[in-house]
């Protein structure tokens, strides 16, 4: 099994990537499917914001599902298409998503709503992770975020987890646990 984890964090260090660490832990733990992990921080990724192209700002990614930009995003949404289930962590800014994850996402949406099934995209198993690591709001409202963009773009949001610093030991096992739920066999069709 093929597990992809999209990191918004720009720090390998930080709160966001402890809380993926132990997703991932916990997604080794399951032992009924060899899972292979990748695990990408955008933020190091060439991704460009999208050009709402055209009069109209539609462009070719609503008539072919493509964007004109060449830069990273075509391997990600290859890579995402391979993937038995996708990940996709971030801290929380402004109680919204990071710039990077956001960038991402945008162009994801635009490329993918209108050709789900042609992307490898439709029901495709995700999980969020926001982790407001400051004052420890926010993680709601960017949830929120989260949600309607992937779904808009098709995936199946099976699961989120809001993480705050004052509550991150609880969730660091919480996000084992769902990991190792996430790498079983409820991913199969
Ligand atoms: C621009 C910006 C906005 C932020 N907004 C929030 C917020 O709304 N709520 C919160 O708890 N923390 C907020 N923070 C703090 C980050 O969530 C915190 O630093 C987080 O741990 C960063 O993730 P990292 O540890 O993965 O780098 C903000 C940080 C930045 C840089």
């Amino acid at each position: 099994m093929q597990i992809l984890i999209l990191s918004g964090s720009r720090n390998p260090h930080g709160q966001t990537a402890q809380v993926v660490e132990a997703f991932a832990r916990g997604c080794h733990e399951n032992d009924v499917n060899e899972v292979q992990l990748e695990t990408i921080f955008l933020p190091a990724q060439h991704i460009e914001r999208c050009r709402q192209c055209d009069a109209d700002g539609w462009g070719q990614c609503r008539r072919e599902g493509t964007c004109v930009i060449v830069d990273d995003l075509e391997a990600l949404r290859s890579k995402m298409a391979a993937a038995d289930g996708v990940v996709f962590a971030t801290p929380v800014y402004f109680g919204d998503l990071s710039e990077s994850l956001k960038a991402f996402l945008d162009r994801v949406r635009r490329t993918s709503w209108r050709h789900q099934e042609s992307s490898g995209i439709k029901d495709m198993p995700a999980v969020g992770i926001c982790v407001a690591g400051g004052g420890g709001g926010g993680s709601f409202s960017c949830m929120v975020q989260l949600e309607k963009v992937l779904t808009t773009s098709g995936f199946a949001v099976v699961d989120q987890l809001s993480v705050r610093r004052q509550n991150l030991p609880l969730k660091l096992e919480l996000a084992r646990l769902t990991g190792c739920w996430f790498a079983s066999d409820r991913l199969e069709p």
